[in-house]
């Protein structure tokens, strides 16, 4: 395949069901390299779902999933699927870095201890390479001077900002982010953004769940609407928020906005 052409992400399809509970009823969507696209709905959509089945914390029941060509978490031979190795669809996993709502640093280590585990641990990094990355990483998100401090000594935005510190040391081609800014006191959305916003501008493919439209409309290439496990709409921000198509995206977003 053409690695210029190639989607970062192409979803074809994509269904999955917990039990008697479906959850996904055929997602399509693609997000290019170097593409942002934002991603909302209602609760209990699917988007964590999506994003989880992206990142294979969740396995996929029917339709394809790729990302960067690769079907995730399955590989294909004479037209049938078998399951990945533990340890191949582990592989798979260390090239999309994913950013929770809720932080998850481990609350025992330092910042910069946070940042070089998994460069060490899964990377085979030196400590001395992977802490130089983790401080240059730092520098970029504005907390080189929190190097040495534990989570629980800095705000939630701050704890955030390592988290992506986090997410990036292990040189991601994409980065998926849950509604990284919706458990922070209204005053440290701003700077989370901000960093999103230079990752942005540098390049980085992202898919973000998002309902800070005002980030959509900035910096998005693309806002994906999904309602009951599918795509009802997408477009340019500006397009669906000015001039939304279905009667369910506009009622979700005269909610919103
Ligand atoms: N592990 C699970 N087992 C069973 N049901 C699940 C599981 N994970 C999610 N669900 C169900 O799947 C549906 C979609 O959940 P999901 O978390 O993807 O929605 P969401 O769009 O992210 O919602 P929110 O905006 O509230 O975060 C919900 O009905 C949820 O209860
Ligand atoms: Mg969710």
């Amino acid at each position: 395949m053409n690695a210029d052409v190639t989607p970062m992400v192409l979803a074809d399809r994509v269904c999955k069901n917990f039990g008697a509970l479906d959850v996904l009823n055929g997602v399509s969507l693609e997000v290019q390299r170097g593409e942002v696209a934002c991603l909302i709905g209602p609760s209990g959509s699917g988007k964590s779902t999506f994003l989880r089945c992206v990142n294979h914390l969740e396995k996929v029941n029917a339709g394809r999933l790729l990302v960067d060509g690769d079907l995730i978490g399955y590989r294909e031979k004479a037209g049938k699927l078998y399951e990945l190795s533990s340890r191949d669809a582990g592989r798979q996993r260390r090239d999309i870095g994913m950013v929770f709502q809720h932080f998850n640093l481990f609350p025992h280590r330092t910042v910069v201890n946070n940042i070089i585990e998994a460069p060490m641990l899964v990377g085979g990094k030196s400590k001395a390479a992977a802490t130089e990355h983790a401080m240059a990483l730092l520098d970029q998100v504005g907390l080189r001077n929190k190097a040495d401090a534990y989570p629980a000594q800095l705000s939630g935005g701050q704890q955030q900002r390592v988290a992506i510190a986090r997410a990036l040391a292990m040189e991601p081609k994409l980065m998926l982010f849950d509604e990284p800014t919706s458990a922070l006191d209204p005053e440290l959305v701003g700077d989370v953004l901000e960093v999103m916003r230079g990752l942005a501008a540098d390049g980085m493919t992202m898919l973000v769940v998002t309902h800070e439209m005002g980030f959509a409309r900035e910096v998005a290439d693309q806002l994906i609407f999904m309602d009951a496990g599918a795509v009802v709409e997408k477009g340019r921000p500006r397009d669906v928020l000015a001039n939304p198509q279905h009667e369910r995206t506009q009622s979700f977003l005269s909610k919103l906005l």
